[in-house]
């Protein structure tokens, strides 16, 4: 008997298999290649919505106060008390939206603490004060409450992308979810919330469209049953205000491959009838790829590996994790279409990236901070490859986190500030936003490699594109830590009229961005061979690439 997980496996390399054997068929230069690309232009998959490279920030360490916030007297260059430097670079990467405020933190928070004259919001606990370590700063483990829903709102709008806020659902009752829609979006001078809105100044409703009921309810935010928050969400959605503002409600999901936890939450919520999940804009899935230990535990703490420190097999095995999300969004999403059978609901994939062990802070004293390289770099553009292959699946995402934290964009400490490889690979992806998803094959030889005496492999390129007019948009990862990859690429149903080429990539395989040397890892500009409908590049070791072409 097979489980799911190899069940989804096996139907995805018949699947392949299938196709790379129509493909050998084919004449000329690309398909005699050892490796192959081939781009289907008639195969749309659906239209990637920008909102799958989405990010998320949650008051949890140096995030908020140090990464965001810095205030307004302060000598950091900032617009109104935000980072100046964050801005101009989530500008450049087309930020479509931001989660806030949690995350575990989100299920402690009152909202109310956070708006009014700053010089009269309270100072409460933070969820994480357990877990600080002595050093860190003061305001880490106790919430100055400076930024609050005003300032998050306003860093979004500066920034150009949509606000998504996660509302507290194990600590508070409904009615102070109620009033946090009220608050934001109840129009101008219509209730005492909008007047405190306006007081504040903003009289025009901040129109949130995306709430979050809950945060991991199976865990910190309450502890529930799937059937026990089934209950809760029914009741936190129904009938709360729109005031004119269609709400896309986003229920706590599974964690991993907790099928049980889709299907139950699912099961209970169309107890009460089917319509039931027309309140269910997405279905929030969290990932994080931790266990480097090659099999050896499931200890979440014995189980992480280091940032910094780590071999190549360490390197394959944060891939072979970060890989196993395609299966947990076809898995999730079969289930899905089981209870809820027209797919009324997406998945919101709003935490995802790798988890290391403490130790690699650019910053001492920031908790869940890590040191972000070439291999989370490699991870990243993987993972947004296999979110573009899931257009109609998947309606958001959202990278956990995006300054000073884990799979970060962006280092910042006072005045010091660099954008990490994985900043670069958002930038490089952001051409994606919007497109035209395409089902592209990859063929290439495998990379195998030693797992502790046993053998292992991992796929030799994959990758996604997506086509914008005329614009062709193609990126790629080359896992291999020591073989350049040359391809052919197909261009199927149209020439080429030219094509040029990012790659993100470094000898070392453990370089990284510091505040000292904030440009060791940079994308570089390079050429493409191109004839006809074909064109050929060679995938460095180690590499993100991305390329664009212009058909005629
Ligand atoms: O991103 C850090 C934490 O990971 C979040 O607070 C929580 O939702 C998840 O467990």
């Amino acid at each position: 008997m097979i489980g799911r997980r190899e069940f989804l496996r096996r139907s995805a390399l018949a699947t392949t298999a299938l196709i790379v054997s129509k493909y050998s068929s084919l004449n000329g230069q690309v398909s005699s290649d050892e490796s192959r690309i081939e781009v289907l232009l008639d195969e749309p998959l659906g239209t990637i919505s920008p909102n799958l490279y989405g990010h998320f920030s949650e008051n949890l360490g140096g995030v908020i106060y140090d990464g965001i916030w810095v205030g307004e007297g302060s000598k950091v260059p900032n617009i109104n008390g935000i980072r100046r430097d964050l801005i101009e670079q989530m500008r450049k990467i087309k930020a479509p939206v931001v989660r806030y405020p949690g995350g575990c933190f989100a299920d402690s928070y009152d909202w109310r603490d956070g708006i009014g004259p700053a010089d009269k919001r309270p100072r409460r606990t933070n969820f994480w004060e357990g877990v600080e370590p002595p050093n860190s700063p003061a305001s880490h483990k106790y919430d100055p409450n400076q930024f609050g829903t005003n300032e998050f709102v306003h860093f979004c709008k500066l920034i150009g992308a949509e606000p998504y806020l996660a509302a507290n659902l194990r600590s508070l009752p409904a009615e102070e979810f109620y009033r946090w829609v009220e608050y934001c979006n109840s129009p101008a001078g219509t209730t005492t919330l909008a007047d405190a809105r306006a007081a504040a100044g903003y009289a025009e409703p901040f129109q949130v469209r995306f709430w979050g009921v809950g945060n991991e309810s199976w865990g910190c935010g309450g502890n529930f049953t799937p059937q026990e928050y089934a209950v809760e969400f029914r009741r936190f959605a129904t009938w709360a205000p729109h005031f004119g503002r269609e709400l896309s409600f986003v229920a706590s999901g599974p964690n991993d491959d907790n099928w049980d936890w889709t299907r139950g939450f699912l099961e209970e919520i169309v107890r009460k009838g089917p319509e039931q999940l027309r309140a269910i804009y997405g279905l929030a899935l969290h990932y994080y790829a931790w266990n480097l230990s090659r099999g050896r535990t499931q200890d979440w703490n014995q189980g992480k590996g280091d940032a910094l420190n780590f071999d190549a097999v360490d390197w394959y095995e944060l891939l072979q994790q970060g890989e196993v999300i395609d299966s947990l969004i076809t898995g999730h999403w079969q289930i899905m279409g089981e209870i809820d059978r027209r797919h009324h609901i997406k998945l919101v994939v709003d935490e995802w990236g790798p988890w290391y062990k403490p130790g690699s802070e650019a910053t001492a004293g920031d908790i869940l901070e890590q040191m972000i390289t070439l291999r989370d770099a490699v991870f990243s553009g993987m993972t947004l490859d296999i979110f573009n292959r899931h257009p109609d699946q998947i309606a958001m995402a959202n990278c956990a986190q995006l300054i000073n934290c884990l799979n970060s964009l962006y280092l910042a400490h006072e005045d010091k500030f660099c954008v990490t490889p994985v900043g670069h690979v958002f930038e490089m992806y952001a051409a994606h936003q919007g497109g035209q998803s395409l089902r592209t094959i990859f063929s290439a030889p495998r990379v195998h490699y030693d797992r502790d005496s046993k053998p292992a492999s991992f796929a030799g390129l994959q990758g996604s594109a997506s086509l914008h007019d005329k614009e062709l948009v193609l990126t790629a990862i080359n896992p291999s830590v020591t073989e350049s990859r040359e391809a052919g690429i197909l261009i199927r149903g149209a020439s080429i009229a030219s094509g040029a080429a990012t790659v993100l990539s470094h000898r070392d395989i453990h370089a990284h961005n510091s505040f000292s040397q904030p440009d060791a890892v940079a994308p570089k500009g390079q050429s493409v061979e191109t004839k006809g409908t074909s064109a050929r590049f060679t995938f460095p070791p180690a590499s993100v690439c991305k390329l664009t072409f212009t058909l005629a």
